[in-house]
């Protein structure tokens, strides 16, 4: 076992984040500050706000993560730092702070992929840090990862760390995308799905029939639901495919929004959840890890431990959306594997990182 406190930094989107992360499993701290208010008022985070947030509080929020886990520099063995997927100006923030601080404080530097990211979220098995609930082992190879934010929705299956398999894909828009697109059509904020789930609760999930798309066995696509979705919404106030989404909120009654949401997350869910016991079938993981900022759905686990027939943990919910703990523990096992380490005069971005 190598002994290593790992940075974090990730700044792929509207999150701040950095966190010290011990051993690939215990979080020392975990500090996000999130530009979410300042984009929610437009439906959708604008780039130039994100980029500009991200520079204002970078510096703090290390500072913060550093302090909260009782730690300084001497006490930090290298630095991960998120390189891609992400917006472009967001992620050479992050970047750029990680690689002068590698050079001042002579660390070694890992650039990390974001999607991958998410997934380590599951070898997080410990921390002093109160109101988080951890899992209590962590991943066990081969594992099925449901990947699902609002991104990138993908089934991968992994040998071993750094050793796996894309089993499929979305053609189209992420389920976290239809999540956010289905919630203006029902005038419901930015970012949808927590406010989806919300307005679910009171609808009546088989209310409407909605259409899973017919793609390839492992692979998704949303756009159509959101389409489906939308001319759902014009036929239930009794107009045609021309009225302007714009309008549906002030049109659509209290019940039919709920039955809306309720009836889109269940078929969007689902979509998923009959793919991923189709991998699980064919390819018997030992385990099944759930990732993205779509994993805190509370609809995805309940469908999920209906059909998958081994025990599943679940990442506190906290560490579904963006976080750098995720980020510092994905950086630990690029150290202790022996991935390569970046030359922190010339890491760069690459905002259309795929795995
Ligand atoms: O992973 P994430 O924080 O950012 C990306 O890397 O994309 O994911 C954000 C997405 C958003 O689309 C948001 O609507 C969705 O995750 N999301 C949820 C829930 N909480 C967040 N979707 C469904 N149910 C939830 N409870
Ligand atoms: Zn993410």
């Amino acid at each position: 076992m190598v002994q290593m406190k790992i940075l974090g930094i990730e700044t792929s989107c509207d999150e701040t984040a950095a966190s010290v992360v011990e051993d690939g499993k215990v979080m020392l701290s975990n500090v996000i500050a999130s530009s979410m208010d300042l984009h929610a008022q437009y439906g959708g985070v604008i780039p130039e706000i994100a980029a500009r947030s991200h520079i204002e509080v970078i510096l703090p929020v290390i500072e913060e993560a550093l302090a909260t886990a009782d730690c300084t520099w001497d006490d930090i063995d290298a630095i991960a730092v998120t390189r891609g997927a992400g917006l472009g100006g967001s992620l050479l923030i992050g970047v750029l702070t990680a690689r002068t601080l590698a050079i001042t404080h002579n660390k070694p530097l890992y650039g990390v992929n974001h999607v991958e990211g998410h997934v380590y979220a599951n070898f997080l098995t410990a921390t002093p840090l109160p109101d988080y609930t951890m899992r209590t082992a962590q991943p066990v190879f081969p594992t099925l990862a449901i990947i699902v934010s609002g991104g990138h929705s993908q089934l991968v299956l992994f040998r071993d760390h750094f050793d796996y398999t894309l089993l499929g894909r979305t053609q189209d828009d992420a389920i976290g995308e239809a999540f956010d697109k289905v919630a203006k059509i029902v005038g419901l904020p930015y970012p949808g799905g927590p406010n989806i789930a919300k307005a679910a609760e009171r609808g009546d999930a088989l209310a409407y029939a909605l259409p899973k798309a017919k793609v390839g066995k492992y692979d998704f696509s949303f756009s159509g639901l959101k389409t489906a979705v939308l001319r759902l919404a014009q036929a239930q106030i009794g107009e045609t495919y021309q009225f302007p989404s714009i309008k549906l909120p002030e049109r659509l009654n209290e019940a039919q929004k709920a039955d809306i949401a309720a009836s889109f997350q269940h078929v969007a869910i689902e979509t998923i959840v009959d793919k991923a016991k189709l991998a699980f079938d064919e390819f018997g993981p030992k385990s099944v890890v759930i990732a993205g900022g779509v994993a805190a759905s509370q609809e995805l686990r309940r469908q999920l431990l209906n059909v998958i027939p081994i025990p599943i943990e679940f990442p506190d919910l906290k560490l579904c959306t963006d976080n750098a703990a995720m980020v510092a523990t994905l950086g630990y096992f690029h150290a202790s594997k022996g991935q390569p380490v970046a030359d922190p005069y010339r890491l760069a971005i690459e905002p259309n990182l795929s795995m």
